[in-house]
């Protein structure tokens, strides 16, 4: 029987305002750092010697980060390129000199040199959209200074790049914490270079900040889609993981900007496809697998029929795609390990989509045992539980509902 917790285990609150290295890069849902280290105590306090940890849907990195901070191998997985590219460039040290150096010759480049034609052509009439001229003009010149002074393949272009990912939103027009796609007539984009050397500031203090122990743990970080294959991609004593919730991010919308600039796709809504919630282009599921849904799911997809025939589907998919990620998890983990996951349930004109319930009753059926879930507050979004079109919280009812929950399901292998 799956059991619902209020759990001895308190994983409410961390220790206050997140580390630099977690602030670089803005990035959607991303869950507190502590999460990981409190998954941690929690499997050692179950007697699971961990010595690799994953995150099979790892965003931005944040499990990676405080893994390799205790000392443990990760290994992780994303979808989506822009956040792995966070993820690659936040678990890796840096040496501060060389940093110092390529941004010396970066802005000594950008104020030097005239963007060449090669590098106009890059920029798409779809990037060029949320621009004005002179932004434009400066983004194509410190790209171009980016590529030419620090080699292909080297982890400080990841770091410089990373960098001029998060400041393309603010010198845009993009309407600011906007999760959809949505120009505002009335900002003032931040200047390039401004923005740029901020930005520069606030990654090598979060470089310096962040120590790792010696012998460096292994971190592997791979872009894919972990529903593609088979066999497991390793072995792990800790999965710590926070899937996608269904009728919330669209990532590849959010992210557009950094993709079609760093070349990661030259239609961004082809990164769509595979992603877990994902409502674009949906095709009605087939009937045989319908059937498979839970009993939970189920209910929950004959509501939303009633409802919106696309939003059903879209449920349904992803209640399936959730079951195959609940089964590889399982793959994974070696003997006695343990997996937590960090899901919120969501809700869709009225009907109460229980991402949680439907996740730990799939969780059981895949042979996890002791199987429980545990209620966790999301601090101070509780006051004002709503987002207006610009980001902002807001009591305002009319506006997008903001959970002031979520919950940790976890299992044992
Ligand atoms: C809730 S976010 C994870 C955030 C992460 N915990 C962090 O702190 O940054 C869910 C992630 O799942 C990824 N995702 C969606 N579908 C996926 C798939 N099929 N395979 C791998 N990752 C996927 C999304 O790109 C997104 O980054």
């Amino acid at each position: 029987m799956v059991s619902s917790s209020t759990s001895a285990y308190d994983w409410n609150f961390g220790d206050g305002k997140e580390e630099p290295i977690h602030r670089i890069h803005s990035y959607p849902a991303k869950f507190p750092a502590f999460i990981t280290t409190k998954a941690l105590q929690y499997a050692e306090r179950e007697g699971v010697n961990v010595k690799v940890v994953a995150d099979v849907f790892c965003g931005c990195g944040t499990t990676a980060v405080e893994a390799k901070r205790s000392g443990k191998n990760f290994w992780g997985c994303d979808i989506n390129p822009v956040a792995t590219l966070i993820a690659r460039v936040k678990t890796c040290h840096y040496r501060d000199a060389l940093l110092a150096r390529y941004f010396g010759a970066i802005q000594e480049e950008f104020h030097r040199t005239e963007p060449s034609p090669e590098s106009r052509a890059r920029v798409s009439d779809r990037i060029r959209y949320w621009f004005e001229e002179q932004n434009i003009e400066d983004l194509i010149r410190l790209d171009q200074a980016i590529r030419r002074h620090i080699p292909v393949n080297s982890p400080y272009r990841k770091f410089f790049h990373c960098g001029f990912s998060n400041i393309l939103k603010p010198a845009s027009r993009w309407l600011t914490k906007s999760i959809k796609a949505q120009l505002d007539p009335h900002k003032s984009p931040r200047g390039v270079m401004k923005a740029f050397e901020e930005q520069f500031a606030l990654m090598r203090k979060a470089n310096r900040q962040n120590r790792f122990p010696a012998p460096e743990p292994q971190v592997c970080i791979r872009t894919r889609n972990f529903l593609a294959s088979q066999k497991p991609a390793y072995r792990a004593d800790l999965i710590v993981t926070s899937p996608p919730y269904v009728t919330s991010y669209d990532y590849a919308d959010i992210h557009q900007l950094s993709t079609l600039w760093l070349g990661y796709a030259s239609d961004y809504r082809a990164l769509r496809k595979n992603m877990l919630g994902n409502q674009y282009g949906v095709k009605p599921t087939e009937p045989g697998a319908i059937k498979e849904l839970g009993s939970g799911a189920w209910k929950t997809y004959r509501a939303l029929l009633r409802e919106d025939r696309c939003k059903a589907r879209s449920v349904a998919r992803y209640f399936l795609d959730m079951d195959k990620a609940v089964v590889k998890c399982g793959r994974m983990l070696n003997h006695g390990g343990i997996a937590v996951f960090v899901i919120g349930n969501t809700q869709y004109k009225g009907v109460r989509i229980d991402n949680a319930a439907h996740l730990a009753e799939r969780m059981e059926r895949a042979d996890f045992h002791r199987v429980e879930t545990v209620r966790r507050k999301v601090s101070w979004k509780i006051m004002t539980p709503y987002r207006n079109a610009r980001g902002r919280f807001t009591r305002d009812s009319t506006q997008r509902k903001v959970y002031g929950e979520e919950f940790v399901v976890i299992g044992r292998k």
